[in-house]
């Protein structure tokens, strides 16, 4: 089993309901630990950085409208098989396909408003860790 880092982002969706800690707890129950957090309100030019790979799908715009609509809570999680382990708490993109007691069955309304963000690959999770913290901002975990 490999150690790895996946970037989790929290959506205005579930931070809006005051899900963070809900969401929080159940990374932690599963074995993920946070070594690194942040608030933020991404700005329209951030989102649409971050989702630059989908630019040209019809839901773009209403996709950097909707994470630009409020704060976000973005994190590191660190553990075994952290980027599978992650999506598996996640559940499916679609809320409405997600499996019972995943964060999308329990938290999310839609697929567009769908609660949470985690990377999908290993090499996705590097790049879109960069993308929020530095490599000084990550506090490895001793204890
Ligand atoms: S897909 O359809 O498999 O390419 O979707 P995926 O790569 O998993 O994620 C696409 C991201 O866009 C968000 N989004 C939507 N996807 C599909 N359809 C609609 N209508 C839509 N609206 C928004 C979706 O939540 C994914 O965001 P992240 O943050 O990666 O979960």
């Amino acid at each position: 089993m490999a150690v790895e880092r996946t970037l989790s982002i929290i959506k205005p969706d579930a931070v809006g309901k005051n899900h963070i800690g809900e969401i929080y707890s159940r990374f932690e129950k599963a074995g993920l630990k946070i070594v690194a957090a942040r608030m933020k309100h991404l700005t329209p030019g951030e989102a649409e950085g971050f989702y630059a790979e989908h630019s040209a799908r019809g839901f773009f715009k209403d996709l950097v409208s909707f994470m630009t609509s409020g704060p976000i809570v973005v994190s590191v999680l660190e553990g075994e098989n952290a980027v599978l382990a992650h999506r598996d708490i996640m559940g499916a993109t679609d809320p409405k396909k997600a499996a019972p007691g995943t964060i999308r069955a329990d938290f999310a309304s839609s697929i567009d408003e769908n609660a949470v963000h985690g990377s999908d690959s290993l090499e996705s999770a590097k790049r879109e860790i960069a993308y929020f913290f530095r490599t000084t901002e990550l506090c490895p975990r001793t204890r």
